[in-house]
């Protein structure tokens, strides 16, 4: 695995794979991997002859009370387990060298990013799509993988790719979760034992949807309250949203065909989940 840290190293990296006829595939995230980020990987390695993997925790997305300073960091662990995997180059740039300087020029999402996770983040998905625009004039990939885990940046990217016309092919793949259903997450590991046993009424919750969808409930309303009620049981009071929305618009939905997903945020602590399901999927 080649590990690179220079704009121009991928470039060369890239431009030669192409030249050769190769398609290149790319997973963009900020470390601290698990396997649900490797999963990409698989995801990537069946689409493209060529993995490239960024390491990279975009300052730009974090507001200024989030946890961009103790966002956790372990580069060469990540490293081991990215070249286990098959990454065939880690692109791990410094600070400066996706910024340097303030951009003056940033990708601005409209009305879908005011909603959800975007309400409880202003600022988020501008920079979350500004590092991924630059990502993909960085690396020139055929396909880039994404995660359903985080549904509202992948949405946000999809439209961004068909709204600015960029030629690559979005790929999204399933949530992976822990054996008692928690939705792997870097940020997991700020919980401590108590907060993981209540985190786990997250993935209960979306669950509890899923089990009154399947026996008929379609009212938008009942199926958030029995989300709600689920968190309120397991004594988890700081919930951000409860979004029951259509899967390609993120629009709230009054009644949940199959197809709808669920999608809620909530606090454990000091640490700030998301998780979400689609309804009626196996
Ligand atoms: P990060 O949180 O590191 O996630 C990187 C990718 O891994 C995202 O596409 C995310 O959806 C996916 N992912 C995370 N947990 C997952 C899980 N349990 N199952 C499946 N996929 C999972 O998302 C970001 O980084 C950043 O916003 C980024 C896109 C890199 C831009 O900075």
């Amino acid at each position: 695995m080649r590990r690179l840290t220079r704009v121009a190293e991928v470039r060369d990296l890239v431009a030669a794979e192409r030249a050769a006829g190769k398609r290149v595939g790319f997973v963009p995230t900020m470390g601290f991997l698990h396997e649900g980020h490797l999963r990409l990987v698989d995801e990537a390695r069946r689409r493209a002859d060529v993995v490239v993997m960024s390491i990279f925790v975009n300052p730009l997305q974090f507001g200024p009370t989030e946890d961009l300073s103790r966002y956790p960091r372990d580069l060469e662990g990540d490293a081991g387990k990215a070249e286990a995997r098959g990454v065939d180059a880690l692109f791990v740039p410094e600070a400066h060298a996706i910024y340097p300087e303030p951009p003056r020029v940033v990708v601005s999402p409209r009305a879908l990013a005011g909603r959800w996770e975007g309400a409880a983040r202003p600022g988020h998905f501008e920079g979350v799509l500004t590092v991924v625009a630059k990502l993909f004039n960085i690396v020139q990939p055929h396909v880039a993988v994404f995660g359903q885990k985080d549904i509202q940046q992948a949405t946000l990217v999809r439209a961004m790719v068909r709204d600015l016309d960029m030629p690559v092919e979005i790929v999204v793949s399933p949530t992976v979760r822990e054996a008692d259903g928690l939705a792997m997450s870097s940020r997991n590991s700020y919980l401590d034992p108590h907060e993981r046993e209540r985190a786990l009424a997250l993935s209960g919750a979306l669950r509890a949807a899923e089990t009154a969808h399947r026996s008929g409930v379609r009212s938008a309303t009942q199926l958030e309250e029995i989300a709600r009620g689920h968190l309120a049981s397991a004594g988890i009071e700081d919930v951000d949203y409860v979004a029951i929305a259509d899967p390609n618009t993120l629009e709230p939905l009054v009644h949940a065909e199959a197809g709808a997903i669920v999608a809620l945020a909530a606090r454990i602590g000091r640490t700030r989940l998301i998780d979400n399901v689609i309804l009626g999927s196996p």
